[in-house]
């Protein structure tokens, strides 16, 4: 049995690029720079994490099973959350721009025998039909960028929910206290790249509570906490 759909790559490494070819998905094809960096930490490193965010199994124990009909896993990176999501009888959809974190996720949802779809694509130019999405999770993703690359990324986000739907994501908060013993480098207002470790040279964007606000204008935000990593838990749903 195939449950998952099926993706095949194409290195070609003779550059220092990368190119990848995912014919029999939504195309997705680009060089990419950065991002091998995501790749270099999945392929370096086990699973991120083997169990869900205590977040998001709340937040879908709150949703409404019947009329969720698509659920979105944004940066699903090595696939914890489709996991858990299949495993709650719905079929998600996972979008990471990590090759490598695709193809563990792959590994996963195949081994459990779940049912899931997989996309390599950018967070801020979403593959996806506007208004086709009920409910969108994001954990630890869209701060890996540059502020300009957040704001097309929640304006896909709008764009990609259907009306009501809803939105939860965590992301770090300003300031990084929290990198007391990491080594990094600003590069931006708000913005640090760590200098060692897996998540080395990957941009990371600390959110002031009151910038949210503002980030996430015809959003309204039902909910805004501290989760246990210190990164702040936000739940919002698209009016
Ligand atoms: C810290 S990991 C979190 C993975 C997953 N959400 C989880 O909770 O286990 C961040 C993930 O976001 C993905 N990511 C970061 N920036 C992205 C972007 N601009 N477009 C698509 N995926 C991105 C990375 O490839 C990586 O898989």
């Amino acid at each position: 049995m195939r449950n998952v759909q099926e993706f095949s790559y194409n290195n070609n490494q003779a550059a220092g690029k990368v190119t990848e070819t995912f014919p029999q998905l939504i195309l997705c094809q680009y060089k990419y720079t950065m991002i091998e960096d995501w790749d270099s930490a999945y392929q370096q490193r086990p699973y991120v994490e083997k169990t869900p965010h205590e977040g998001v199994v709340r937040f879908i124990a709150n949703l409404d099973h019947p009329t969720t009909h698509q659920i979105l896993d944004l940066g699903c990176g090595d696939g914890r959350h489709l996991v858990f999501l299949a495993q709650q009888g719905y079929s998600p959809i996972g979008i990471d721009q990590a090759i490598w974190g695709l193809r563990r996720s792959k590994q996963w949802v195949e081994k459990e025998r779940l049912k899931t779809k997989l996309v390599c694509g950018q967070v801020s130019s979403l593959p996806l039909s506007s208004e086709s999405i009920d409910a969108v999770i994001s954990i630890q993703v869209i701060h890996h960028q540059y502020l300009n690359g957040i704001q097309r990324a929640i304006s896909e986000v709008k764009r990609i929910l259907r009306i009501n739907g809803k939105f939860y994501f965590t992301v770090p908060k300003y300031p990084p206290t929290g990198w007391k013993n990491t080594r990094y480098k600003k590069v931006a207002d708000q913005t640090y790249f760590p200098l060692d470790g897996f998540e080395k040279h990957i941009p990371h964007y600390f959110f002031r509570i009151e910038e949210l606000h503002t980030l996430l204008a015809g959003f309204k935000i039902l909910k805004m906490n501290d989760d246990k990593t210190r990164h702040l838990a936000v739940l919002v749903q698209k009016g």
